[in-house]
C-alpha cells in the first residue's frame, strides 16, 4: 500500500497496464464559511481502471470531484490532466471545456430531466459530444440513424418501463444519467454514488457495463460509493478520504483490512 502521498510518477510510468491519462492533484485546498472540506496535498487517480472513493458523509468526496470538474474553483493548488503528449491546467479552463476533453461526472443528487423524454436525453448527449452547437446535428439524418443504433443498444441492456416517456422513478433518473455520462464518450468518468436506489439487478448491469467500458475503450472511472462491497468487488485501486484529506490509498484489500478505515468508516461491527 503507499502512503497518502505516493510519487506522481507511477500514473506515467511505461509499465504494463499503466493508463494513458491521469489526474495530479497538487496542495489543493477549499474551504467554505472558514471550515476546510478538502485539504489534498499530492493525489493521483486513474493509474489504475476502475478506482474508489470511500470516506464518511461530509469527507470531502463530492467537492473533490468538482473541484476536477472546475464546478468549483479551489481556492488554491493545481489540478492536471497528464496526457501522452500534453498537461492540460484544469483550474484554468470551464467545466463544459473540461467535459469536452472527456472528463465527465455523473451526479449524486440528479437533476431534472422531467420536460425530455428518456430516448430525447439521451439524443441530447450523444449530440452535445459530437458537436458544440448541438442543435446542428441534431436535424442530420445520418447522425440520427446511428444515434438510434447506439441509443437501442443501452436501452436493450436496461429496464426503463417507458423510453418514450420521461424518466419515472429515482432509479430510473439515476440510470438515466449514467447513460447519459457514457454517451459523452468519456475518457475520464467521475462517479457519485451512480448506483444509489438502484435495484441490485440494475447496479450490477452499470458495474458491469463499467468493466467493459474500462477494457475496451481506455476509459478510467473513480467511483464514490456508500456501498462498500460494490467498491471491493469492483475496483482495483480506493483511496480513503476523512475530513478533507486523503488519508489512505491500496488494493480493497488493504484499505479494507485497514485500522483507521475500520476505526472513522467502518465502525466497530467491521473492524
Ligand atoms: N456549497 C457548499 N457550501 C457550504 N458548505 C458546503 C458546500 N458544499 C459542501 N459543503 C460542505 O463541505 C463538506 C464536504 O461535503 P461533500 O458534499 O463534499 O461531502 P461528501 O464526502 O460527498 O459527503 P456524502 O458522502 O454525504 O455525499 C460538508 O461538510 C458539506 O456540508
Ligand atoms: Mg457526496
Amino acid at each position: 500500500m503507499t502512503g497518502a502521498f505516493p510519487g506522481t510518477r507511477a500514473a506515467s510510468s511505461t509499465a504494463p497496464g499503466a493508463r494513458s491519462k491521469s489526474l495530479h492533484l497538487h496542495a489543493v485546498r477549499k474551504q467554505y464559511g472558514g471550515r476546510t472540506v478538502v485539504n489534498i496535498e499530492d493525489l493521483v487517480l486513474g493509474a489504475h481502471g476502475i478506482e474508489g472513493l470511500i470516506g464518511p458523509n461530509g469527507a470531502g468526496k463530492t467537492t473533490l470531484m468538482k473541484l476536477i470538474t472546475n464546478v468549483v474553483s479551489p481556492d488554491s493548488g493545481r489540478i492536471e490532466y497528464h496526457l501522452p503528449d500534453e498537461t492540460v491546467l484544469l483550474s484554468a479552463k470551464k467545466p463544459d471545456a473540461i467535459a469536452r476533453m472527456g472528463i465527465v461526472k455523473s451526479n449524486q443528487v440528479i437533476q431534472d430531466f422531467e420536460s425530455l423524454s428518456i430516448r430525447e436525453s439521451l439524443l441530447l448527449a450523444l449530440a452535445g459530444a459530437k458537436e458544440e452547437k448541438f442543435w446542428k446535428v441534431l436535424s442530420d439524418k445520418t447522425f440520427q440513424r446511428r444515434a438510434v443504433q447506439e441509443i437501442d443498444e443501452y436501452l436493450d441492456i436496461f429496464s426503463f418501463q417507458n423510453p418514450d416517456g420521461t424518466a419515472g422513478s429515482a432509479g430510473e433518473k439515476k440510470l438515466l444519467d449514467i447513460l447519459r455520462c457514457l454517451l459523452l464518450k468519456p475518457r475520464f468518468l467521475l462517479m457519485d454514488e451512480p448506483t444509489a436506489g438502484l435495484p441490485q439487478e440494475e447496479t450490477d448491469k452499470v458495474m458491469d457495463l463499467m468493466r467493459t467500458k474500462t477494457r475496451e475503450n481506455d476509459l478510467s472511472i473513480l467511483i464514490i460509493e456508500h456501498d462498500l462491497d460494490l467498491i471491493w468487488q469492483t475496483c482495483e485501486y480506493v483511496h480513503f478520504m476523512a475530513e478533507g484529506e486523503i488519508l489512505l490509498q491500496g488494493t480493497p484489500t488493504e484499505v479494507r483490512n485497514n485500522a483507521t478505515v475500520a476505526e472513522k468508516y467502518l465502525g466497530a461491527s467491521h473492524a
